[in-house]
């Protein structure tokens, strides 16, 4: 199962060790014409992966892979460093893909150092995302901590495009410091819109932050809810979701109703080698996003 080669087209800095890069799909090259953008790049078989098919394009249109839904993951791979698990921090793209990567080793730091021009090898889409569509005609909570609202960003762009089939929906970002909280310009954006509300909350702040402090969890009793028609949705440190959720829980929220996403190392991506097994679930498969129902338990056994 090999990667499909995917040129860079721009490279953003977030904060010091994170990075948004926005990725363009290699393009058929027609009879006659030359320059695929590495060789074998056009088409690479990853049928059962999702592929867009040969054949299907014209010559000189993109031939990724098909389109990434929020929550879901692609392979990134960097040539000569390895691959690593990445969720699309933006999705409903005609053919690109972005994703937002902090540096934490020797992946992420070479993806963080990719710039225009560089090649990423893309395996994906991987896994379960959001299930957004529980969410339309409810109320909506979510919930992202540190690099953990990377995967909720294309929710909210969802949201925000079709703002009527949600009833009330907040967002709650927590970060170290201002200076660590993701997308600050667009949670700006957001904020001044009050499409929906977004309340952010930092644990280690600057003289010029005039916002709350703390934790995420400090700032949900600031939010009404009504728990019988709230659907949530938790990104973030482990523990953090685990907070969010027995939280929202003692609020009246079902367990059911509560989706996180969670992270474990991951090889295949697909079903087979067994690196991101929890009890009889891969999460690269069932998951990442789970219901806090289904994800409670398997947290236990791997605590045992
Ligand atoms: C489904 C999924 C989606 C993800 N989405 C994103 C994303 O959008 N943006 C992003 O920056 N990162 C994301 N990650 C985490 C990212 O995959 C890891 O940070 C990366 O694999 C680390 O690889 P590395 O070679 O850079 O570091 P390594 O040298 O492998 O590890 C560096 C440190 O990170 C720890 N680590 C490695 N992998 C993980 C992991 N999966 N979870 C927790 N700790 C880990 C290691 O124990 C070590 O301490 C996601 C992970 C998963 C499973
Ligand atoms: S990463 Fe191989 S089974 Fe999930």
């Amino acid at each position: 199962m090999r990667p499909v080669l995917y040129t860079v087209t721009s490279a953003k800095r977030e904060m010091a060790s994170t990075m948004t890069i926005t990725l363009e799909p290699p393009r058929q090259v027609g009879i006659g014409q030359t320059g695929a953008a590495e060789p074998g790049a056009a088409q690479v078989g990853i049928a059962q992966t999702g592929v867009a098919q040969p054949g299907a394009a014209e010559p000189g249109a993109a031939q990724g892979l098909v389109p990434i839904a929020p929550g879901q993951f692609n392979m990134l791979w960097s040539w000569g460093v390895g691959e690593a698990p990445i969720s699309a921090s933006q999705s409903g793209l005609d053919g690109a893909l972005v994703h937002t990567v902090r540096d934490v080793g020797g992946v992420t730091k070479a993806l963080c150092a990719k710039q225009p021009g560089d090649v990423v090898g893309v395996r994906g889409p991987f896994g379960r995302g959001w299930d957004i569509d529980t969410a339309r005609g409810q109320d909506l909570i979510v919930v992202g901590g540190g690099i953990g609202l990377a995967p909720l960003r294309p929710v909210v762009h969802t949201i925000l495009a079709s703002r009527s089939d949600f009833g009330r929906v907040a967002l709650v970002v927590g970060a170290r410091s201002a200076a660590e909280l993701l997308f600050r310009s667009e949670l700006d954006c957001w904020w001044r819109d009050r499409a929906i509300t977004v309340r952010t909350i930092v644990d280690r702040p600057s003289r010029d932050w005039h916002g709350s402090i703390g934790i995420v969890t400090n700032e949900l009793p600031r939010l009404e809810i009504d728990p019988g028609r709230t659907v949530v949705m938790v990104c973030g440190p482990e523990v953090m979701m685990r907070f969010v959720a027995l939280n929202l829980i003692e609020r009246g929220v079902a367990p059911e109703a509560i989706q996180v996403s969670l992270e474990r190392n991951m090889q295949c991506a697909v079903g087979q080698c067994g690196h991101c097994q929890l009890a009889g679930y891969f999460l690269c498969r069932d998951g990442p996003v789970l219901t806090w129902e289904v994800a409670r338990p398997l947290l236990e056994v791997r605590e045992l």
